[in-house]
């Protein structure tokens, strides 16, 4: 399977922070925001991948990321040349994923819970697309899921009066049939190709499943979900650090009552 991070729009929400300096580069605590995707495309098993963005901010992940052997995975690029939808950006990578599945990821988007089960489960879908969900206190400011039962029966962009509080969140698993889908789209009111009219149309097609999650989910696209996610990503990282330390201390008293 190959993956796609797509980092390319505007990021207007956090002018002036993303005037010169793409979004998915921002800092998070320690790392830029990128290297949280590509760490969920990585423990899920998928290491080529596609980064697309803008032409202006093209440079910018190359002398960042390079190769991505550092990072144990396989980096090449590509351009989105004008913000026009997520499933526009996606459009970008259909000669890179040579007809193979496709795990989208948003280059915005930070998951605490593993997603390797969902990619090893959609391996074995025969096709159609998959789909990770999550219920969330905001859910106006999302795609949301209208169900029946545990059914889903529609979605909607950012809905007014939301009909549930679960939410599709930036990651996505299609079969190689995605870029015929994606030609079927037409812009949406706002004028881009919309990821949600793509899972649309699977989801009409019968082939749309989900996965739901339970662990922290950040879309860092505001200032306070940024800083959101740089008190979370830092408290965790001090936490890991900690039992690290801790861990080795044992041990090396361990061995010296041994010794
Ligand atoms: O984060 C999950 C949400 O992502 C979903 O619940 C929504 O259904 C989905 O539409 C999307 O909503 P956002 O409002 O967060 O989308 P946004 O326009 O911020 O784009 C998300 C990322 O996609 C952003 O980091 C940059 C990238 N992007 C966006 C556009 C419009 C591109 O690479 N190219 C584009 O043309």
């Amino acid at each position: 399977m190959k993956g796609i991070i797509l980092a390319g729009g505007l990021g207007t929400r956090l002018r002036p922070l993303t005037k010169i300096i793409n979004k998915s580069i921002l800092p998070v605590y320690d790392k830029p925001l990128i290297y949280y995707p590509i760490f969920t495309l990585r423990d899920a098993g998928i290491t080529n991948i596609l980064i697309v963005s803008g032409r202006e901010h093209a440079g910018q992940f190359l002398d960042l990321l390079g190769s991505g052997r550092h990072l144990g995975v396989n980096l090449s690029y590509d351009i989105q040349e004008e913000p026009k939808g997520i499933a526009h950006g996606l459009a970008v990578a259909e000669d890179f994923t040579d007809n193979d599945k496709v795990a989208l990821i948003l280059g915005d988007n930070i998951y605490e819970d593993s997603l390797a089960k969902a990619v090893h489960d959609f391996q074995k879908q025969e096709k159609g697309a998959k789909i990770i969900i999550k219920q969330v206190p905001d859910p106006e400011r999302f795609g949301v899921m209208k169900f029946n039962g545990d059914k889903i029966i529609a979605c909607f962009e950012k809905p007014k009066n939301p009909p549930s509080n679960w939410i599709q969140t930036g990651f996505y698993l299609y079969d190689n049939r995605v870029f015929d889908m994606i030609r079927k789209l037409k812009p949406s009111k706002r004028g881009e190709y919309e990821i949600l009219d793509l899972n649309n149309l699977y989801l009409k097609e019968g082939t749309l499943t989900y996965q739901k999650i339970k662990g922290r989910w950040i879309d860092a696209g505001t200032f306070d979900s940024l800083l959101e996610a740089n008190n979370f990503i830092a408290k965790k990282t001090k936490n890991e650090q900690f039992l690290k330390k801790t861990r080795r201390k044992y041990s090396s008293e361990k061995n010296r009552k041994r010794g």
